[in-house]
């Protein structure tokens, strides 16, 4: 993009981060626009883990999310339920930004999705504007011991046997699961014992390394020791942790236990190295309407028109959205048929514009969807009247 500052037009490339931050360079030299400045950030305290002292952090534009979540950001959701997550969190270090992984777990906020996503952030060259989309949620990054003894033969009879039977030959509930390796590879197969599916319950919360173990040991039940070797042999293994895996901190309804907003919309000001505006963005459908306002994860990214308006599918409701690129407000809103965490794209044909974004669903425990959505204004419409013709 090119920046005007105090007069003087910079060629910039931003680059907003997971983090929360957003970092803004000259485009020719690499230089920041707005200086970074190294600070101090929390220590190691596992054997062997070696972390650096510092981090950069831009001193502009301001952060587009909150970072460093500590008890006091939980939510209020009854004294029972405030018990269970100080349980959870018993013992895990927090309150800071950049804390390593710890064996007792460090709460990352943002959590391992952002801050900002995959879906990019939109610029506006007539204003100087950036768009940016987050999700604002806490994980847990645990580290364990790398179990090298544990059998995932009594994993599996323990947690799977009773439906896919002993031997692997499948009962009346689950499938035989002798041959799987013809159907499914490592990842196939970590991916249904993460998600589950039909009937199948996901497992999401057992570790990392024992779901890998289990894996290769469904994939090649005859030769456990095979199946171990080949896990050992992977570059890292021979380090004395490893990651305990994806612990999101959401609640049963799958709500992130932090104070709302879950989910933001900014307007960054590049010029002047501020948050032009800032709204809570998209609602968790689970809860009925409790939600609104408050915002949602989502998945996907804005595309931004000269005509003033910026357009946003991403969130869990399956609604996509049309807000005054200037002020944030919202101007317009339709139900997708799943879904969208996607970008929407813009373009035109003889002279007519239209909005066209994919309605995948499926992230979020939201239900897939396989179409493409289009809208447009109708033919005959004057171009300020909000009301769009949907074309599947
Ligand atoms: C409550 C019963 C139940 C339990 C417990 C269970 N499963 Fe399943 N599993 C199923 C069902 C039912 C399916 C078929 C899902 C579907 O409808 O697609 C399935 C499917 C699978 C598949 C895909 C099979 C294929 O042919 O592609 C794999 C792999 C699998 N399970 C592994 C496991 C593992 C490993 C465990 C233990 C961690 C486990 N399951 C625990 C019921 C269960």
């Amino acid at each position: 993009m090119t920046v005007v500052r105090d007069g003087k037009t910079t060629d910039a490339v931003a680059q907003a981060t997971k983090a929360g931050y957003l970092f803004l360079f000259e485009r020719e030299t690499g230089e920041p626009i707005y200086e970074i400045e190294e600070r101090p950030v929390p220590g190691s305290l596992v054997e062997g883990q070696f972390v650096a002292k510092t981090q950069p952090f831009p001193t502009a534009p301001p952060p587009y999310t909150r970072q460093r979540f500590d008890l006091s950001w939980l939510d209020d959701r009854g004294p029972e339920w405030r018990k269970q997550q100080e349980a959870r969190l018993a013992g895990a270090r927090m309150g800071q930004d950049y804390i390593p992984p710890s064996l007792e777990g460090s709460v990352m906020f943002p959590a391992f999705d952002g801050g900002a996503e995959w879906g990019g952030s939109a610029f506006d060259p007539k204003t100087g504007l950036l768009y940016v989309n987050a999700n604002e949620l806490p994980a847990l990054l645990r580290l364990m011991e790398r179990p090298k003894g544990v059998n995932p033969r009594s994993i599996y009879l323990e947690k799977c046997g009773v439906c896919h039977g002993p031997e692997l030959e499948g009962t009346g509930v689950g499938p035989s699961l002798i041959g799987l390796e013809k159907r499914r590879n490592l990842v196939g197969v970590l991916t249904v014992i993460a998600l589950g599916g039909g009937r199948m319950p996901s497992f999401v919360d057992m570790p990392m390394p024992l779901m890998e173990r289990l894996a290769a040991y469904v994939l090649e039940p005859d030769d456990v020791e095979k199946a171990m070797a080949e896990l050992d042999a992977r570059p890292g293994s021979d380090s004395r942790y490893v990651s305990a895996g994806y612990v999101y901190l959401r609640d049963d309804q799958g709500v992130p236990i932090n104070e709302p907003p879950w989910g933001t919309l900014t307007a960054l000001d590049l010029s002047a190295g501020t948050i032009r505006w800032r709204i809570p963005f998209g609602e968790y459908p689970q809860l009925e309407g409790k939600g609104r306002g408050k915002g949602s994860e989502n998945y996907g990214g804005p595309v931004v028109t000269d005509g003033g308006l910026l357009f946003i599918a991403a969130t869990p409701d399956a609604k996509i959205r049309a807000y005054d690129k200037a002020t944030g407000e919202e101007l317009w809103q339709a139900d997708l048929p799943a879904a969208g965490f996607a970008t929407p794209s813009t373009y035109s044909v003889d002279g007519r514009q239209f909005v066209v974004v994919a309605a995948g669903g499926g992230k979020l425990g939201r239900p897939s969807g396989t179409q493409y959505v289009a809208f447009a204004l109708p033919e005959t419409a004057e171009p300020n009247q909000a009301s769009a013709a949907r074309k599947n």
